[in-house]
């Protein structure tokens, strides 16, 4: 399986994602500062695996603090959290990550626990998310399968992918197990503007897959499903409210607008983690504004002229009257998403 993010004892290791597919080149991060900026440029993205790697980010940055006493251990620990949650905005997985840090340091404190106790707890912690967010990707794929015909023709828009998590991926794990089953895959990938997740990153793990992938600009989907070339949409989601509004990367809207003007299936494929019943609708998502470099340039290429004004949105927010079904490792959500959500979610997340 493609190592996306990595434990290594001292170290944090990443592939780096800004460098794929032209290059296969690793990032080893030694300090929590190290994955605070790994995940702020992108070296590692994607919901889940931004997730993960602040869990690892904080376990790592304690592991090698020198605090001999409980009370500056805690200060630390504080810090390395506020550092982590600062990164990056929308995907909800961070903040839900760090939550869990903060339960185990807190079980771990309770009753007196050493300073060395907690930092083992802190790893321990880290590698659980890890792993679980690996297990709910494949628990994913398989409800997810179900919705999957044979022969389809599937588009999807950014990475969800074994990239975009610990593992196998969430939009792509729908993918990969319905391949899996024997059935005849297609993929049209967006190729995801300005960043180019599809036409980089969910091109290249799926030709390594050996699944049929075709790259088309953003710009080309509805004219694809016009033409009747589009079975179903599967995508990955950043945050998801209590309502069932998607927050997913810059460009989805589009699609599900374009899905449901077209009758094809809409799904959204995202772990509990990324289920934030906090937030009452899409409204009260915070959409990241990354740099105006992402969209003037190619590489060192400018394309705009100067002085133009850019915008550069993240992400956006899709209305949840176009989403099809939620599939979470939990099972299948379908509207009102209300009620089908907050049953999946339950008391615990
Ligand atoms: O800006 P990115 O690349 O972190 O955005 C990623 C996405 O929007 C993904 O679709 C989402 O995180 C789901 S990943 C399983």
């Amino acid at each position: 399986m493609l190592p996306t993010v990595e434990w290594t004892g001292d170290s944090v290791v990443m592939i780096d994602q800004r460098k794929l597919p032209s290059t296969e080149i690793y990032v080893t991060c030694r300090t929590a500062a190290d994955v605070a900026r790994a995940i702020k440029t992108m070296v590692i993205r994607g919901a889940p695996a931004i997730g993960v790697s602040a869990a690892m980010g904080i376990a790592l940055g304690l592991s090698k603090s020198k605090a001999t006493g409980t009370k500056q251990f805690t200060t630390e620990f504080q810090k390395t959290c506020d550092l982590m949650a600062g990164t990056r905005p929308t995907a909800v997985n961070l903040f839900w990550a760090i939550d869990r840090m903060k339960r185990a340091f807190a079980e771990a404190a309770q009753g007196g626990g050493s300073v060395d106790e907690i930092k083992a707890r802190l790893v321990v912690e880290s590698q659980r998310i890890h792993d679980e967010d690996v297990a709910s990707c494949r628990t994913m794929g398989a409800h997810g399968a179900t919705l999957v015909p044979d022969t389809a023709r599937i588009l999807t828009h950014c990475n969800a992918g074994a990239l975009a998590t610990a593992g196998y991926g969430t939009a792509l794990g729908v993918i990969r197990a319905a391949a899996a089953q024997g059935k005849t895959i297609a993929v049209l990938a967006d190729e995801t503007r300005p960043f180019l997740q599809g036409a980089r990153l969910t091109a290249w793990e799926l030709v390594r897959d050996g699944i049929d992938t075709t790259v088309i600009t953003d710009n080309m989907a509805g004219s694809m499903m016009r033409l009747g070339d589009v079975d179903l949409v599967v995508v990955g989601a950043d945050r998801i409210a209590a309502n069932g509004d998607v927050a997913n990367k810059v460009g989805t809207y589009s699609v599900a607008v374009l899905a449901r003007e077209h009758d094809v299936p809409f799904y959204v494929a995202a772990p509990i983690s990324t289920i934030d019943l906090q937030t009452a609708n899409g409204d009260g998502i915070p959409i990241e504004e990354r740099n105006d470099r992402e969209v003037t340039h190619v590489g060192s290429s400018r394309l705009t002229p100067v002085g133009a004004r850019v915008r550069n949105p993240a992400f956006d927010v899709t209305p949840a009257k176009f989403v099809t079904a939620i599939i979470t490792e939990r099972g299948i959500a379908r509207p009102p998403y209300q009620e089908s959500l907050a049953a999946l979610v339950g008391g615990r997340q």
